[in-house]
């Protein structure tokens, strides 16, 4: 079998949030123990929405210093950005040429991100999930540490990977590059995985402060409606003391969270930040207002956040250092990148 190994990206565009932190970069962290991993910032993702000249490289710094201010170790595990190793996006062709039209018309994120005027969207925002199946798949990772809202796009990373897997799979055992899998009842050899999504816990879809409907994110144009990694302790308070509720006290019972949005979104960022259940929660804070709740959940937000705001400051101050992980990362990632490309050449006949 595939040997294990975790994958997972960020792009480089405005301020990380904690939705970014809880369903994606304290997994990262987390996994670390257990697993290989390679952490990326994903800055060719990033211009797939606006291809300007900015400060792209300022913000790929800034995300890898939340990364290492997390917690994430780059001499164990490879941080790096995307643009270093070309192997993404010539993968990302190769996928481009497997993928089917169809599959990337039904993306609802691009459907989301294009809006009414889908015509004039970048192509490259239609292949955006052609070039994060690359992503994973040049490492042959196993595992895929996301939020919900990427869940569709790592089906379509499975679809790719099967439909590559099959489309050669002669090819792959005249090779003798693939690895023996099971696919129903029969045994095929593939040389990609089949890519398990890590999707759990109380925060893998946190919701907008203002709005319990939409998730929180950095496109959101009202600031209120999430927490900064690197807001400060007033900030912090005040923004929550404004999340949008509803005027009942909190249930005692996860199922009476059910039809409150906003109150199961509060409940489930306490949870993960406090790595308890919403049961333990509820247990805690049920038959209480939040007028009691929000204080509580403001101070454990400060408490686990400022540390890594703080943390950031002083690594964004030495960008030579970030560079220097970057490229150190880069070297490490380009080595394996270099592999598969070869024998995906010659799994093709390029
Ligand atoms: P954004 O969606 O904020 O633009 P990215 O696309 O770079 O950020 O996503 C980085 C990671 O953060 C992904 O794993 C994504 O699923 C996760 N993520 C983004 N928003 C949320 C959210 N509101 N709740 C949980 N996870 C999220
Ligand atoms: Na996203």
């Amino acid at each position: 079998s595939f040997k294990p190994l975790v994958f997972s990206g960020v792009q480089p565009t405005g301020n990380l949030h904690l939705g970014n932190y809880l369903g994606a970069i304290r997994k990262f962290v987390a996994l670390q123990d257990s697993h290989e991993c390679i952490y990326c910032v994903v800055d060719l993702h990033a211009i797939t929405a606006q291809l300007v000249h900015g400060d792209l490289a300022g913000q790929t710094r800034s995300i890898t210093a939340a990364f290492l201010a997390s917690g994430i170790d780059p001499k164990k595990h490879i941080v790096f950005n995307q643009a270093r190793v070309p192997q993404h996006a010539e993968l990302a062709w190769i996928f481009n040429c497997v993928a089917r039209i169809g599959w990337m018309n039904r993306m609802t994120q691009f459907k989301d991100k294009a809006g009414k005027d889908r015509e004039n969207a970048s192509l490259g925002l239609l292949a955006y999930p052609s070039l994060m199946a690359a992503d994973i798949l040049l490492y042959r990772a196993t595992h895929v540490p996301v939020g919900d809202d990427q869940k569709q796009h790592l089906e379509l990373t499975r679809d790719i990977a099967t439909k590559f897997n099959n489309d050669f799979s002669a090819r792959i055992g005249e090779l003798g590059v693939g690895v023996e899998m099971q696919v129903g009842d029969e045994s095929v050899n593939g040389f990609f995985p089949i890519t398990e999504p890590l999707i759990e816990g109380p925060a893998t879809r946190v919701m907008s402060l203002r709005e319990g409907s939409k998730k929180m994110s950095k496109s959101d144009p009202s600031d209120l409606s999430r927490i900064n990694l690197t807001d400060d302790a007033d900030t912090i308070s005040k923004k929550i003391k404004k999340a949008k509720t509803d005027p009942e006290a909190l249930p005692s019972e996860v199922e009476g969270l059910e039809g409150r949005p906003e109150a199961e979104n509060l409940v489930g960022i306490y949870a993960a930040l406090a790595e308890m259940t919403r049961e333990q929660v509820l247990a805690q804070f049920g038959g209480q207002q939040f007028s009691a709740f929000k204080p509580a959940l403001a101070d454990l937000a400060v408490e686990k956040l400022a540390p890594i705001a703080s943390e950031m400051r002083k690594l964004e101050a030495d960008p030579a250092y970030i560079d220097s992980v970057l490229r150190d990362g880069g070297e490490r990632a380009g080595v394996i990148a270099e592999d598969t490309m070869k024998s995906v050449k010659e799994i093709i006949g390029l």
